[in-house]
């Protein structure tokens, strides 16, 4: 049984990475309206594997015989940096760098509250974030060399095209597993 402080923070974090969805899904939507279809593909995979990660924290409050508690998912900004595939990228980032902030806080909380599952739970997400800002990082320092080369911009759009599609389903266990 997790405290309430604990399961309110854990249904908060379902909001944040179905908002991170929404968000991807948007920059999906600029990339393809761009002209770069591996970039659309690319946010698109990512689209799907937050809506996985919003899946594990649900799966895991029933687990831990909690109430799922499901809000309001915000209108997803991304403003000017939707103009540029270096604009997206750049977002994403940002948006990675807050969602490990909010994992780390609620790592910092399940400790507080003494909730050792929930602080083992939460390893998984800890090495998800370390992976995502790495790749994210990498793409945006690959945009800044290329940076006025449209051939350069064309051969990472081809590259992002390659990404295998996520894996939409995690239901069952919401244990940290591969
Ligand atoms: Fe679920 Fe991209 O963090």
């Amino acid at each position: 049984m997790q405290s309430d402080a604990v399961e309110a923070a854990l249904n908060k974090q379902i909001n944040e990475e179905l908002y991170s969805a929404y968000l991807y899904l948007a920059m999906s939507a600029r990339a393809e309206r761009l002209g770069l279809p591996g970039f659309g593909h690319w946010f698109k995979s990512q689209y799907h594997e937050e809506l996985g990660h919003a899946d594990r924290f649900y799966s895991y409050i029933l687990e831990r015989d909690g109430d799922v508690s499901l809000d309001a998912i915000a209108r997803p900004e991304i403003g000017d940096n939707g103009e540029t595939a270096l604009g997206l990228f750049e977002t994403s980032l940002a948006h990675e760098q807050y969602i490990s902030d909010s994992i780390f806080n609620l790592k910092d909380l399940a400790r507080k509250e003494s909730d050792h599952a929930t602080d083992v739970f939460l390893e998984w997400f800890v090495r998800e974030q370390i992976e995502e800002e790495a790749s994210v990082r990498t793409v945006v320092d690959q945009l800044k060399l290329v940076q006025g080369q449209p051939n350069g911009l064309f051969m990472i759009d081809r590259e992002l095209a390659a990404r295998p599609a996520a894996n939409v389903i995690t239901s069952g266990l919401g244990v940290a597993r591969d």
